[in-house]
């Protein structure tokens, strides 16, 4: 993407990747991602924050050639993670006059995964500054969003923050200001990357939140000038709260366990609980992981595989231990032919959910009229429980 002026002498030079749909061979990029580096253009000195994906390096280059750099003085790296340090070395062979600025974590990080000299580095801390010449900037350590090196640079003068990952969006996008659209791919991206953190992120944010920002500039898709908007939205998905909503997540062999979770849909949408159903053979892990921020409860809806369950099952399970879900309430719906183990395989599964177990129903072979009433039952248990949170 071609050099975007955000204000007077600084500029965005990064990369857009329209193509790519996977991170971290993952998590899909339905829209693709970009990965935003920025100049900082000071009377006596230059400042990269932040570089851009190995993949895209020539898009950073041709930038830098466009605004005809001679020099940079300083690389700012807020996160190691090589979506955004990666051409660090390509850049500071480009510019050997260049220093590595960053945190003492994030330059051990460096030295392992990029084996950057030691001797190329100038080490800061919380709140030190780096003077380019009327353009100020001042460093925040904000750990754990994504990595525990993770840092924000706020550049005083131009009240702009550059906080890399958090606040960022997997979006290619040739209008990076559009905030009409910045919704939905900023809370796929906070559910796939921040979620795991959220205690963090409530602190990252009361910590940013006492600087006087007029812009905030991510290292990933939309640049905010209306900061609020992102702020909100961020103080709301990483609250405890949760919503009037259950999350039915199935997968089925020979169809009846697709008969009960349709069954307890049209049960639980009956009680006036918002429903998200999701087909594990079918389904987009970002979106399954979006539903999860604020849903009251989970209920999983397999069958009994072997002497476990369907692996479908098995890896949403693992994935919501992963990103430690703040679901309030779980259900297993269930049928075995066999042998029945479902139950004590889910609990295994998920030691870092603290979610309630709420009846399960677990039937053998197709339902029957009993195991209708049971999942009638299941509806009335989850109503009941999410009265008791004054969600309904
Ligand atoms: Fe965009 Fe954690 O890197």
């Amino acid at each position: 993407m071609a050099v975007i002026k955000i204000k007077e002498g600084v500029y965005f030079v990064g990369a857009n990747h329209w193509d790519r749909r996977l991170f971290d061979e993952l998590i899909p990029l339905p829209d693709g991602t970009s990965y935003n580096a920025y100049l900082v253009v000071g009377k006596e000195k230059i400042a990269l924050i932040d570089t851009v994906d190995p993949q895209t390096k020539q898009q950073l280059f041709d930038n830098l050639k466009e605004l005809d750099v001679k020099k940079i003085d300083y690389v700012i790296s807020n996160h190691a993670e090589q979506d955004h340090s990666g051409v660090i070395p390509d850049v500071l062979e480009k510019y050997p006059e260049a220093k590595v600025v960053t945190n003492e974590k994030c330059k051990v990080m460096l030295m392992d995964l990029l084996l950057i000299p030691e001797e190329k580095f100038i080490v800061i801390k919380e709140k030190d500054v780096l003077d380019l010449g009327g353009k100020t900037l001042e460093f925040y350590m904000i750990p754990w969003v994504h990595w525990p090196e993770t840092m924000a640079t706020y550049l005083k003068e131009d009240k702009i923050l550059f906080p890399c990952d958090m606040f960022g969006s997997h979006i290619a996008t040739s209008d990076i200001f559009d905030e009409e659209h910045f919704y939905i791919p900023a809370k796929r991206y906070y559910a796939e990357i921040m979620s795991p953190f959220r205690n963090n992120v409530r602190n990252n944010l009361e910590k940013i939140k006492k600087l006087d920002i007029e812009i905030i500039a991510p290292s990933h898709g939309y640049i905010y000038k209306e900061p609020q908007k992102i702020i909100s939205a961020y103080e709301d998905w990483s609250s405890e709260n949760v919503k009037n909503k259950v999350i039915i997540a199935y997968v089925s062999m020979h169809g009846s366990t697709q008969k009960m979770a349709e069954y307890l849909r049209e049960e639980i949408i009956k009680r006036g609980i918002k429903v998200d159903f999701f087909n594990l053979t079918v389904t987009d892990t970002g979106v399954l992981a979006m539903s999860l921020i604020d849903a009251a409860t989970l209920v999983i809806a397999a069958p009994t595989t072997l002497t476990g369950i369907h692996p479908k099952a098995a890896y949403v399970l693992y994935l919501a231990n992963l990103l430690r879900i703040k679901t309030k309430f779980l259900s297993i719906i269930s049928s075995y032919g066999w042998a029945e183990k479902t139950l004590d395989v889910v609990k295994s599964l998920v030691p870092n959910v603290k979610a309630e177990i709420v009846y399960p129903v677990i039937t053998k072979g197709y339902p029957k009229e009993k195991d209708f009433k049971e999942l009638e039952k299941l509806a009335d248990e989850i109503l009941a429980k999410h009265k008791s949170l004054n969600l309904v």
